[in-house]
């Protein structure tokens, strides 16, 4: 056995994130590492790659025990750590972003057109398409995710750790990504795979542990599972319907927008959204149908020749309060920079985004800001220790779970979900899809953006495709397919 995790006990204030948890890895194996949100996987990650300090249990290495002060130590003992939380130099490029701490040429003065042009081939091996120029900020999060990857895969390490890297990225980057772990595989590389998307498990990994509540519930070869018995050991109870839907389109048209323009992203975009219908938008990476969210919001410079929202004529979004005030929101896809603030705990959040239900005049009403919170808790079943549980120590899952609670009390309009469901688990997304369709039912315009096919062939009334910023097709009823909306996003016209 390569890699053993014994024992492995982590506690934070007011939670036992990890109970005596067992974990082995063997040499040019992918182990998948499945649980809920906050069932402790990042956790168990994070002590391998000597982020945390466990406080019981020991790690065996090669038939050693070893210890990891620092992510340091862990790389240098041969392990490469795809964090969740992506860790990136934003204001550096993609090249030295992937080269970082190991620049070429000398510290006082780095070469970095020799950097330009080995990632360049890098990402080109890789099939990524990224401008190794192009500073990391500026990236939106499935190219940052890239940029991640890339760099995990260039240090040569012996066990490489994939915490959730599938969750921002399409079908056809995913595809690529497991292709090189298969081959990483062969060369006697080692991978820790963490994916909420169960079909991915099937598709790549040998073997998989699944985590509940900081507890091993159960480990063994992929192949010996069933995907509905990992659900059930997964959140404790089998789901029969994943994609629930009962949302009633009807035929009056609530939201229209006329060559839409996002400079530079998006082109000329015409779409109305119905009363009670789930409208999607679904395209590759890049494809701009982030932006497409981003302009609609006023998040971004966009222009458009006409917009209606209920009845009345949209003259312009110059910004997001503009946006706010009209009734439109927007779900972020990126919680870290957009959906939160990470030093505030979960109250503070919630009441910042509804003032209006909170405040009394000037003076917020906490009573009411914690009766909310405590409402979401439940909602979306987030777990937290306390509605005062800072949004940075959440898990990422329930992270994504605030931000949705925080932006969805309001009753809005019409509301922007950009992969509303990324990172969350299969439990609590059944919990948004029946969100989605009660919304859509209660008269709110829906427009669902999800790099995730499943998701939108099942839940959209129609689905507009996108490909290099164009609008290349809405798709219909029965032509909502898989196939078609991957031909129209590669560019191939449907018939
Ligand atoms: N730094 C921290 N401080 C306090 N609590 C934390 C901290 N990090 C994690 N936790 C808590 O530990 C538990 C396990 O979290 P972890 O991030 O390991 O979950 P996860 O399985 O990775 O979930 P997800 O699928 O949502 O990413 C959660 O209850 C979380 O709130
Ligand atoms: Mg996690």
């Amino acid at each position: 056995m390569l890699l053993k995790m014994e024992k492995i006990t982590k506690r934070f204030p007011g939670v036992l994130a990890l109970d005596n948890v067992d974990f082995d890895l063997r040499e040019g194996e992918i182990h998948a590492l499945v649980g809920e949100n906050g069932a402790g996987k990042s956790t168990l990650i994070k002590i391998l790659g000597g982020v945390h300090q466990p406080d019981g249990g020991r790690i065996i290495l090669n038939g050693q025990e070893v210890h990891f002060s620092s992510p340091v130590d862990s790389q240098k003992a041969g392990i490469s750590v795809i964090h969740q939380e992506l860790n990136l130099a934003e204001n550096l490029s993609v090249a030295h972003n992937i080269f970082l701490g190991r620049e070429k040429g000398s510290w006082w003065n780095i070469d970095h057109k020799r950097m330009r042009k080995e990632a360049e081939e890098i990402l080109k091996r890789l099939s990524f398409n990224l401008n190794p120029s192009a500073v990391v900020r500026e990236l939106n999060v499935s190219e940052k995710q890239l940029v991640a990857i890339a760099k995990a895969l260039t240090l040569n390490a012996r066990i490489i750790v994939m915490d959730e890297p599938t969750a921002t990225i399409t079908e056809h980057e995913v595809e690529r990504l497991f292709s090189i772990m298969k081959d990483l595989k062969k060369n006697g590389v080692s991978i820790i795979f963490i994916s909420h998307r169960l079909d991915e498990i099937f598709s790549v990994a040998d073997r998989v542990t699944v985590l509940r509540d900081g507890k091993k519930v159960a480990s063994g070869l992929v192949e010996d599972f069933t995907k509905d018995e990992l659900v059930r050991l997964m959140v404790g109870r089998s789901i029969t319907d994943m994609y629930p839907k009962y949302n009633v389109p009807k035929d009056e048209v609530i939201f229209e927008v006329e060559g839409l323009e996002v400079p530079g992203f998006v082109k000329d975009v015409t779409f109305n959204v119905k009363r009670g219908e789930i409208f999607g938008v679904a395209g590759l990476v890049g494809c701009g149908k982030s932006e497409l969210a981003l302009g609609l919001f006023g998040a971004v410079k966009s222009y458009f020749k006409k917009m209606k929202l209920f009845d009345a004529e949209v003259k312009e979004i110059k910004n997001p309060m503009d946006a706010l005030k009209l009734g439109i929101v927007m779900i972020p896809e990126d919680r870290k920079k957009m959906g939160l603030i990470l030093d505030l705990d979960i109250v503070k959040n919630i009441a910042t985004a509804n003032s209006n239900l909170v405040a009394k005049l000037v003076n917020i009403s906490w009573r009411k800001a914690k009766s909310l919170s405590n409402e979401a808790i439940k909602k979306f079943s987030i777990k937290a220790s306390s509605i005062k549980q800072l949004t940075k120590n959440l898990s990422g899952g329930n992270q994504q779970k605030v931000v949705l609670a925080k932006y969805l009390f309001r009753e809005p309009r019409l509301v922007i979900l950009v992969e509303p469901t990324r990172g969350i688990d299969v439990g609590a997304k059944v919990e948004v899809y029946h969100l989605i369709n009660d919304l859509a039912n209660r008269g709110t315009g829906v427009i669902f953006i999800s790099s995730e096919l499943p998701e939108i062939v099942s839940l959209c009334d129609r689905v507009l495709v996108m490909h290099r910023g164009r609008q290349i097709t809405i798709l219909e009823g029965n032509e909502i397919t898989q196939e078609n909306i991957l031909r129209a996003a590669t560019g191939v016209e449907v018939a």
